[in-house]
Parts: C-alpha cells; sequence; structure tokens
C-alpha cells in the first residue's frame, strides 16, 4: 500500500533530522510519497505567516505528518507553530512512549512506560489576564468532553499494546473542582475496560515515584502542564530528548514528531542526534498499519545502540548524523 505524507523539516536541526529519517524510511521499502510544507520562522519570512493554511490543509488532506521542531520566539513574535497546528487539527492526545535503549546510559533499567497528555485544555487554553496591575491571572480549563476523549483514547491505547494498567496523574486533593472533573472522567471510562487496571497517583508523588520506581509504572494518562513536565522528566530516565518519540494524535489526523526542539546551538553542524524522530517514524509506521516495518526500525535503531560505538555528540560519541543514519540503514 502506498501513503501520501506531508512533511515538514522545521527549524534548527529539523531538516537535517528529517533527512536522516526519510532516508531509514526508504530503506524499509515501505511506499512513501513526501508532501513537504514549510512551517516555522522561514514560512513566517516568505508568507508573512510561521504556519500557512496550506500546511494544515495538506496535513488535513493526508491525515498523516512527520514533522521536525520548531522554534518558538520567547515573549515576542509568533504563535507557537506546535500549538497552531494542535488547535487547528485537534490533535488532542500527546502520546510519548518512553523506553530503555541498551547501549544508553542511564540512571534506570526496566523502563517502559507510556504518557498520554491531553493537548488541548488545561493551563495551556492561553485564557490570561490582568486583573489588576501587579496581578495577573491564568485559567485552568477543563471540560467534561476533553476529559473523557483522552482517557477512552489512554485505555484504548492499553487495550491495543496489552498495556496492563493505567494510572490517571492529578491533584484533585487541591483542583477539586478541575482536577476533581478529569479524575471522574478518567474512573468513569475505566469501568468499560475491566482488564485494564487503573490507578490514581496525585502529580508531586508521581514525580518522586517516577525518580524512584520508574519500572513500575506502565500508561499515565493526565492533562497538559503535568504532561509537558512529566514527559520530559520521563525523557531523562532513559538518556535524553535525544532518544524519545512522540506523537499528536486527533480522530482525524496526526503528527509525529521528537520531543527536542530544534537545537539552535548545533543547528547545521550535521552533528544532530535523529534517533527520536527515526523512532517517532516508526510509531508513525505502527499507525499506517505498516507494523513489521514499524518493528524493523525500532530494532534496527536498537541493534546500532547495543552493537556499535556509533553515537552522536549528546550522547558522548563523535559521529555524524549522516554516519549514524548509515549505520540504521545497514542494520535494517
Ligand atoms: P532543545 O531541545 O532544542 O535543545 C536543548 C538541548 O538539547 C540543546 O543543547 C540541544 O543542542 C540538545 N538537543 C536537542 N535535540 C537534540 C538532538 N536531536 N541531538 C543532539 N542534541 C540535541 O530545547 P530548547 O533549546 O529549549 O529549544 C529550542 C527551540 O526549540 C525553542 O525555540 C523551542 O520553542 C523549540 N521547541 C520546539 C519543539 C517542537 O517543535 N516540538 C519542542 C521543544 C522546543
Amino acid at each position: 500500500m502506498s501513503h501520501v505524507i506531508t512533511l515538514i523539516p522545521g527549524d534548527g536541526i529539523g531538516p537535517e533530522v528529517t533527512d536522516a529519517t526519510r532516508e531509514v524510511l526508504a530503506a524499509t521499502g515501505v511506499d512513501i510519497t513526501w508532501e513537504p510544507r514549510e512551517a516555522g520562522a522561514a514560512a513566517a519570512e516568505q508568507h508573512g505567516h510561521p504556519c500557512p493554511d496550506e500546511v494544515i490543509a495538506s496535513v488535513q488532506r493526508n491525515r498523516i505528518a512527520l514533522k521536525g521542531p520548531i522554534g518558538t520566539p520567547i515573549g515576542r513574535g509568533f504563535r507557537s507553530v506546535n500549538v497552531t497546528l494542535r488547535k487547528a487539527l485537534d490533535l488532542y492526545a500527546c502520546l510519548r512512549p518512553v523506553k530503555n535503549i541498551e547501549g544508553i546510559a542511564s540512571r534506570f533499567s526496566g523502563v517502559d512506560l507510556v504518557i498520554v497528555r491531553e493537548n488541548t485544555e488545561g493551563l495551556y487554553s492561553g485564557l490570561e489576564h490582568m486583573v489588576v496591575p501587579g496581578v495577573a491571572e491564568s485559567l485552568k480549563i477543563v471540560s467534561e468532553r476533553a476529559s473523557t476523549r483522552i482517557a477512552e483514547f489512554a485505555f484504548r491505547y492499553a487495550r491495543a499494546n496489552n498495556r496492563r494498567r493505567v494510572s490517571v496523574v492529578h491533584k484533585a486533593n487541591i483542583m477539586k473542582l478541575s482536577d476533581g472533573l478529569f479524575l471522574e472522567c478518567v474512573r468513569k471510562v475505566s469501568r468499560r475496560y475491566a482488564e485494564v487496571e487503573t490507578s490514581e497517583v496525585i502529580v508531586d508523588a508521581c514525580a518522586m515515584q517516577l525518580v524512584r520506581f520508574p519500572e513500575r509504572f506502565d500508561v499515565l494518562v493526565m492533562d497538559n502542564l503535568y504532561g509537558d513536565i512529566l514527559s520530559e522528566l520521563c525523557a531523562g530516565l532513559v538518556g535524553g530528548l535525544g532518544v524519545v518519540p512522540g506523537a499528536n494524535i486527533g480522530d482525524e489526523c496526526a503528527v509525529f514528531e521528537a520531543v527536542h526542539g530544534s537545537a539552535p546551538d548545533i543547528a547545521g553542524k550535521g552533528v544532530a542526534n535523529p534517533t527520536a524522530l527515526i523512532l517517532s517514524a516508526a510509531l508513525m509506521l505502527q499507525y499506517l498499519g505498516e507494523r513489521e516495518a514499524s518493528a524493523r526500525v525500532e530494532s534496527a535503531v536498537r541493534k546500532v545502540y547495543r552493537e556499535t560505538t556509533v553515537r552522536t555528540g549528546d550522547l558522548g560519541g563523535n559521529s555524524s548524523t549522516v554516519e549514524f543514519t548509515r549505520a540504521v540503514v545497514n542494520a535494517l
């Protein structure tokens, strides 16, 4: 079967890691036609908008995109393209599988967990105002609809991937209404998935347990801000941002991307680690129903780390992006 996929190379190291990923995907033999679209700083200069309508239309048409990181100016300039895409495409679930890779040093072994983050509301709703000079207010929005669909997503994912447990992460002891509603929605959904165990954990206790016993966690479902913070923490458990894949998924389309940013400090030097985007592409293949190719890509990456000394600078090596990519293609 052939697939048409929107390709958003992005800023900074984005074009380098997307090139590497395309090369690996080409080696799988899966028939992919790429539809490249510019978003980010270059698009802002060329089209006057960092996320032109045509980018969104392309993803809507193809229902799937592979995306490099896109920089967001702090405190000025254009709105985050990532947030724009998530809103426009209603990509309500952020999926971050976090798993040890043998050969990458980390403090823990046996980590194999999945963070499911609600992507559309919570404290990220952008509803902020100054009440009076010197006092700012930021609104946390929690709706029954969004909480129920993210809970559905988490339990469906657990069932489809033979995961045993879903832990709901919350702070309903303090935010009794907002987090209380989120928790109640997850509880309701959980009743329809009797084969999946449900546990409840308060976010601060969860952070502590994650850095003591990460191997005890399976699927975790949580709101936007907790998910933002804890998924970064979890990336740190297995070797950092360079090796953790991700996806933003809605009912109509999905965008696959690494967790890391555009790394302006190393952009254009040919030293970026493409592992995270290659593993995101493996998730994408799985989503496309190309399960065998997906498994082959993941095991090729694992083989390179397990059996070779090819490492990019972020992991203490001196291999280039191209050398690492070649090693993965050879392993395939
Ligand atoms: P960053 O993830 O770009 O970089 C943090 C550190 O990690 C840097 O030292 C960088 O060199 C290193 N690093 C990141 N990815 C790497 C890779 N693949 N290989 C080797 N080293 C890597 O985070 P930072 O500096 O906070 O953000 C830079 C820009 O990226 C910002 O404008 C931010 O808004 C944007 N960003 C975009 C994301 C996206 O498009 N999904 C996600 C996170 C940040």
